[in-house]
């Protein structure tokens, strides 16, 4: 609460799943978005399906440059980054839907993550090693897998989830978990992660 008493909390919501109506991640993130929604100022939703593209030779260059240094066509490779990572500085808490493609996470979250992954922004070189600089709260992680066991030593997607979370400042991860999805626990493992989030608060 501020001066005011009015809430400050800012949310943000990245979904990854390419399915939309019928997107397990899609709809658990949406439910616990929902659950917290009374105890928030403000929620942003970032869907990584839209118009993301891959870090390039280019693209990493203009990011390199200061704002005023860049050239018009600099700018404008730069300007998804920059507002992805604004996007982070922004929030206090961070919802992100996770699909699990060929054991990994989906190519578009892997492209955020190189996008937002910038030193002096979002993480630092210390003598003491790497330092995350976001001063997110809290990130809640909903993974959901179609067989694959999350956790499992075939699963690639959470464990590089969490580590890359973690090396850009954000230490407190709450997984919530759906996974096998399509396997005859399938229902059941979806209906759990549903009590989870009716259990949780910020
Ligand atoms: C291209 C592709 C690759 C997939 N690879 C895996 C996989 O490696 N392991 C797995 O358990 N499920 C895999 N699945 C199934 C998805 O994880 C599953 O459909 C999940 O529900 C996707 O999340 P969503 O419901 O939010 O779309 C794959 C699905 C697609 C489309």
């Amino acid at each position: 609460m501020d001066e005011k008493g009015e809430k400050m909390t800012n949310v943000l919501v990245i979904n990854s799943s390419v399915r939309s109506d019928d997107s397990i991640s899609r709809a658990l993130t949406t439910l616990l978005a929902d659950r917290i929604a009374a105890d928030v100022h403000e929620i942003t939703h970032r869907d990584l399906t839209g118009d993301i593209h891959l870090i390039s030779a280019q693209s990493l260059s203009a990011v390199a440059k200061s704002p005023e240094q860049r050239s018009s066509e600099e700018r404008a490779l730069a300007s998804l980054a920059d507002t992805f990572i604004e996007e982070l500085e922004w929030a206090d808490y961070l919802i992100i839907g996770s699909p699990m493609y060929n054991f990994g996470p989906a190519a578009s979250l892997k492209a955020w993550a190189d996008l937002v992954a910038r030193s002096k922004r979002t993480f630092t070189y210390t003598d003491a090693g790497p330092v995350g600089l976001l001063k997110i709260k809290k990130a809640f992680v909903v993974a959901v897998t179609g067989g694959t066991a999350v956790d499992s030593n075939i699963d690639f997607m959470t464990p590089w989830l969490k580590h890359f979370l973690t090396f850009i400042g954000i230490s407190n991860i709450e997984t919530i978990t759906a996974d096998g999805i399509y396997g005859k626990h399938g229902e059941e493992n979806i209906r759990c992660a549903k009590e989870k989030i009716a259990g949780l608060s910020i």
